[in-house]
């Protein structure tokens, strides 16, 4: 694993942005997997900038998103689809039929994890995948648990990830209660891996992460097993390290 460690968020979403960028240059039509929650959001400002100075074009770029809540359809203020067009999607020039997300609403599950695996595959798999973490070390939606899944699947969010996310809705029985994620082989099939994380809160699970032993109750513990991750942390995340 290789780690950096820089001053504070702005300088780690810089930093992200820059990484993605390169690999965006060296490689025009490049799969990307992404992530949403609060820490990217730096990262995908950092990108937009760099679109409106005409340092990157991503007219051949693919996307596929991490993991969408179950129940919520794609108009949904607190969906995955909306966050991606909001925050990201709508700033630059990708092309629509390039975003793949899963969607939350689907009558068949099975079958939509499915598809989803099928064109991950299609479109050659994921050249970088971008990764925030739980504080309970899930990557996506994999829980810590006594197993893990290894494909795109169905998940019972923990009682952690409910609280954390209550922030998001007016009431925590609004938060729902299950998930469609990618597995972590799907994840860990990636060529490459941008792990980020910022804050003290997350410190101890960013200590497990790297030093811990692999565990499948911290699911992020698997990126030791990959071989090319660059985990970028803040001092306030790193100072148990
Ligand atoms: P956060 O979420 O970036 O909002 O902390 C990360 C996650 O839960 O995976």
């Amino acid at each position: 694993m290789n780690v950096v460690i820089v001053k504070n968020y702005q300088e780690l979403s810089v930093r992200a942005a820059q990484l993605v960028a390169d690999q965006i240059t060296r490689k025009k039509n490049i799969v990307l997997g992404l992530a949403t929650g609060q820490t990217p959001v730096g990262m995908y400002q950092g990108l937009i900038k760099k679109y409106k100075k005409g340092e990157i074009d991503f007219s051949q770029v693919v996307t596929f998103n991490l993991d969408e809540y179950y129940g919520l359809s794609p108009e949904h203020p607190q969906s995955y689809h909306y966050f991606m067009w909001d925050t990201f999607f709508q700033h630059i020039n990708i092309n629509k039929e390039k975003i793949y997300l899963l969607n939350g609403i689907t009558d068949n599950i099975d079958e939509e994890c499915q598809r989803f695996e099928d064109l991950i595959k299609k479109r050659g798999g994921i050249d970088l995948q971008i990764l925030g973490i739980g504080d309970n070390g899930h990557l996506g939606f994999n829980e810590p648990a006594i197993g893990l899944k290894s494909k795109t699947h169905l998940v019972n969010l923990s009682k952690a990830t409910i609280h954390a996310n209550v922030k998001y809705f007016n009431d925590i029985k609004e938060v729902p209660r299950q998930a469609l994620t990618m597995g972590i082989g799907t994840i860990m099939k990636a060529e490459k891996i941008i792990l980020l994380a910022s804050g003290r809160k997350k410190s101890p699970v960013i200590v497990k992460t790297i030093k811990g032993p692999v565990s499948t109750e911290v699911p992020a513990t698997v990126l030791q097993l990959h071989n090319e991750v660059t985990i970028i942390l803040d001092q306030d995340v790193a100072s148990k390290l």
